[in-house]
C-alpha cells in the first residue's frame, strides 16, 4: 500500500461505475478499488472477454480465483483510478467464500463439541448400565 498522502482518494459510486461497461470505457472493482482497464483489455493474457464480463461490477472473486501472479498484481496497480465509495461497499454481493467459511465454522463447532459430548454421555450411560447388571 503506497498511497501518496498529497493525493486525495477519488471515490466513485456504484451507480457511476456500472456505466463503464462498454468497450469505450471498461472499469472493474477489485478489493473496493476501481480499475480502468479500457486500455488493458487487448493486452490481458487472460483475454478481454473475461474482463468485459465483469465490467461495471465487482471482479474480486474471479480475479482471486485465477490466482494472478505477483507481476499481475503489480501491473494491476497501474490501472487504479480510485475507490468504491464507502457507502456503496455494502451493496456489493458478498463473496461466496465468506458464506462457506461461516457454514464450515458452524459445522466444525457442532462436530467438535456437541457430537463428542453426546457420544461420551451415551458411552458413559452404557458403561454404568453394564456395570449395574453384573
Ligand atoms: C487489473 C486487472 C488485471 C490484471 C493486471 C491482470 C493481469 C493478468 C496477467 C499478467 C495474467 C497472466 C498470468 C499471471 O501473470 O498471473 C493474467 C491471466 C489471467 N487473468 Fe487477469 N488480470 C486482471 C484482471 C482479471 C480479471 C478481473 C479476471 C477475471 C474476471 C482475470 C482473468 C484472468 C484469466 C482467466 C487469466 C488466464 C490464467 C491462465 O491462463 O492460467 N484477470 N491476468
Amino acid at each position: 500500500m503506497t498511497e501518496k498522502a498529497d493525493e486525495p482518494v477519488k471515490y466513485y459510486t456504484l451507480e457511476e461505475i456500472e456505466k463503464h461497461k462498454t468497450s469505450k470505457s471498461t472499469w472493474v472493482i477489485l478489493h473496493h478499488k476501481v480499475y480502468d482497464l479500457t486500455k488493458f483489455l487487448e493486452e490481458h493474457p487472460g483475454g478481454e472477454e473475461v474482463l468485459r464480463e465483469q465490467a461495471g461490477g465487482d471482479a474480486t472473486e474471479n480475479f482471486e480465483d485465477v490466482g494472478h501472479s505477483t507481476d499481475a498484481r503489480e501491473l494491476s496497480k497501474t490501472f487504479i483510478i480510485g475507490e468504491l465509495h464507502p457507502d456503496d461497499r455494502s451493496k456489493l454481493p458478498k463473496p461466496s467464500d465468506t458464506l462457506i467459511t461461516t457454514v464450515e465454522s458452524n459445522s466444525s463447532w457442532w462436530s467438535n463439541w456437541v457430537i463428542p459430548a453426546i457420544s461420551a454421555l451415551v458411552v458413559g450411560l452404557m458403561y454404568r448400565f453394564y456395570v449395574a447388571e453384573d
